[in-house]
């Protein structure tokens, strides 16, 4: 078992885009969204520049990382032109994710086995740039190997479905994904790469992902800039921060 290191929390200001983005207009502003997180202590800044541009938009990659002094963590598609615009900024870290159109969220991680030629060709010359290279994969052995062998420095491993299933309820198919996450996080660590977890995690799902030793970064947005509608971004991370602290003890 790995060295219980202090749990870093990044925060994803994706849906503040998303509500400024329903009206068109030029707030709420999630460059101030990222300057509060920072203020209350979050240790990096996530945002997904989709491509059909749903929430952040370019300008805002832009002025985040001009605003910010924590790293930012750059999520995008294996796409020539994220791998462009990555380039052109040089995030502190970049996330590759799967994605499709049609979605309404990032649903399920990247099939790293079947383009593993593909991503390993992609993600060198952001590498050779200095960005941190994870991957965005589900809890699954063959994917983890494949991120490895391509070069990638982190996996983070995806907490939707152990989400999904614990607000439906199905407490016996969330513990054998919590279980799968467990131990995936633990084969990671030990093939050298360095292990996030993210989405869909809440007050009520987070404790269990911050008690894996082996993980050392959660990236968490959704339910964050839900939750600051009524208390208040600054709160909301205090409190996410407070649990995961807890669970780290
Ligand atoms: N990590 C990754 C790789 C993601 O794609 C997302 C969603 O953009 C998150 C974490 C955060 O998920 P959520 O917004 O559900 O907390």
């Amino acid at each position: 078992m790995g060295s219980i290191k202090k749990l870093r929390l990044g925060v994803n200001i994706d849906h503040v885009a998303t509500v400024r983005n329903a009206r068109g207009s030029a707030y709420p502003d999630p460059v101030r969204a990222a300057l509060i997180a920072q203020e209350a202590g979050a240790d990096g800044i996530t945002a997904h520049l989709r491509e059909d541009r749903r929430h952040i938009v370019d300008q805002d990659i832009t002025s985040i990382i001009k605003a910010i002094d924590i790293p930012l963590n750059f999520e995008m598609a294996a796409t020539d032109e994220m791998k462009k615009i990555a380039l052109a900024h040089e995030p502190h870290a970049v996330c590759i994710v799967p994605e499709k159109r049609e979605e309404r969220t990032t649903e399920g991680g990247l099939d790293v086995v079947k383009d593993e030629n593909k991503l390993a060709h992609f993600i060198t010359p952001l590498r050779e740039k200095g960005c941190r290279i994870s991957i965005f994969i589900a809890a699954d052995d063959k994917q983890i190997k494949a991120a490895r062998r391509i070069g990638a420095q982190v996996v983070e491993l995806h907490t939707g479905a152990y989400c999904d299933l614990h607000y439906d309820k199905r407490f016996e198919e969330r513990d054998a994904e919590l279980s799968r996450l467990k131990d995936m996080a633990s084969l990671a660590h030990s093939l050298g790469l360095e292990v996030h977890a993210g989405h869909g995690l809440t007050y009520e799902t987070v404790v269990p992902i911050a008690e894996l030793p082996e993980v050392v970064e959660l990236n968490i947005g959704h339910f964050l800039i839900g939750e600051s509608m009524f208390t208040g971004l600054k709160d909301a991370i205090f409190k996410m921060r407070e649990l995961m602290d807890k669970a780290r003890l």
